[in-house]
């Protein structure tokens, strides 16, 4: 009889592993509690219309992605209903400020997640079917400040600070604008016009969005449609001056905390509620699935899913890529470093200090040995700890020129002082 395994897109998380995942969780909930975010936990499966009504109906989520099935009734007084396993939160959030009236407290609601998502894709490094987000919501009546461009930036700042703490490094955060309700018609009839004689030329997809949802035109991977996706208009230039406004304060309230970013202006992400701020982190370390998260806001969902006007902005985090990231640091620092520098008397201990800081400040992992250990220890501690050693004595210093020995070829070379950095990187 043949195993039975997990299924694909899926994956079973075991101990140490789960102790990653623990640290991530814990740090999210200890920054968000400094921000003052309280936790929301919203069902696992919703009604199929939520998703359709709030990610889009033309959106590859809700088209291709969902996990969906009729639910029938037990008893005459349940009806059968669509129902989908989530394959985001934000609609689900949006759903139970509704359902609970939040909106009456005038308060801003500050509400974040930690939970799994499904989605049927092509699973590859860093995409799954089931896989975990971390996600905050700022949602509130306008009376309670919930459209300020303020809110945006203080977002981005937290995900800035949580990233930090969790020792993420080389992130990258992208800012747009998709504009406002009332930029978007404009937008769309632009792009429609546009795409009347390029669409024809573009993938299949692409044809049918071109008349359904032409913004979703500019989601598409396919590469051979990159280059006609460059020739279309941008979101930029239809903006009106108060969508401008919005954006330039988001970019000041950034620049006066520090928060480094790019402005990206095809940066229109995939689901159809996005308003105004648009953003994702990304981190080179991850492959073609780039981004760590995503969010943006959301000034029309609460309306368009039957509730009060209750402009919001917010992002998740993709826990897996978090994690996949944190293993891949770690993995790289515990690997030898680059060199090992060994003084070869103590009269050469403080040029070789000299050295090593220079080398370190070009970027290189450096080891620093003692002009009081003998030559045969240095080596010793040397091949343990680095790839490769450099030899400071008397004569390389008037000389200027050091000698680098390669641990695994075994390949000894002389190398100029300001050649250095370049012959330690090469491998
Ligand atoms: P999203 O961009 O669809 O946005 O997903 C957010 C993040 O979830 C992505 O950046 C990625 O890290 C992770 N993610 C998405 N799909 C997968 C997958 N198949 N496997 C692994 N990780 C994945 C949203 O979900 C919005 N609800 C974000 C938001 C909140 N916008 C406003 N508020």
């Amino acid at each position: 009889m043949s195993t039975l395994k997990a299924v694909r897109g899926t994956r079973d998380l075991l101990p140490p592993e789960t102790e990653l995942w623990n640290f991530v969780e814990e740090t999210a909930r200890r920054v968000f509690a400094r921000y003052n975010f309280g936790e929301i936990r919203t069902p696992i499966f919703e009604d199929t219309g939520l998703f359709a009504r709030g990610v889009g109906e033309e959106t590859d989520i809700v088209s291709k992605e969902m996990y969906t099935w009729e639910d029938r009734a037990r008893a005459q007084s349940e009806k059968s209903q669509s129902l989908t396993l989530r394959p985001e939160n934000t609609a689900g959030v949006v759903r139970a400020y509704i359902e609970h009236k939040l909106g009456e407290t005038g308060l801003l609601q500050k509400l974040y997640y930690i939970g799994p998502q499904f989605r049927r894709e092509r699973p590859q490094k860093g995409r799954y079917r089931q896989f975990y987000q971390i996600g905050a919501e700022v949602i509130g009546p306008p009376s309670a400040g919930s459209e300020s461009p303020l809110r945006d930036a203080e977002v981005l700042e937290m995900l800035a600070t949580l990233l930090d703490e969790l020792g993420i490094q080389g992130w990258k955060l992208v800012i747009n604008s998709v504009g406002s309700s009332s930029d978007r018609p404009r937008y769309i009839a632009a792009l429609r016009e546009a795409l009347r004689d390029k669409a024809p030329l573009m993938c299949v997809d692409c044809q049918r969005r071109a008349e359904t949802n032409p913004l979703r035109v500019l989601d598409c991977k396919v590469p051979e449609d990159q280059p006609i996706i460059e020739t279309l208009p941008k979101i930029a230039d239809y903006l009106d001056e108060d969508s401008k406004a919005h954006f330039a304060a988001v970019c000041a309230a950034l620049d006066a905390c520090g928060v480094r970013y790019d402005v990206d202006p095809r940066l229109v992400r995939g689901l159809d509620y996005y308003t105004r701020t648009t953003f994702e982190f990304t981190h080179g370390g991850l492959g073609a699935q780039n981004a760590l998260l995503g969010g943006g806001r959301y000034d029309g969902l609460s309306e368009a899913l039957g509730g009060p006007k209750a402009p919001g902005i917010g992002f998740a985090m993709g826990e897996d890529r978090l994690i996949l990231t944190l293993q891949a640091q770690a993995a790289q620092q515990s690997a030898p470093a680059d060199a090992y520098l060994a003084p070869l008397g103590e009269a050469q201990n403080a040029a070789a200090l000299g050295l090593a800081r220079e080398l370190r400040r070009a970027g290189l992992r450096i080891e620093l040995g003692d002009g009081g250990f003998r030559l045969k220890k240095s080596f010793e501690i040397g091949n343990k700890l680095a790839r490769k050693i450099i030899l400071l004595g008397e004569d390389e210093l008037k000389s200027g020129i050091l000698t680098v020995k390669d641990f695994a070829s075994g390949e000894q070379v002389k190398v100029a002082w300001a050649e250095l950095a370049t012959a330690l990187r090469s491998r």
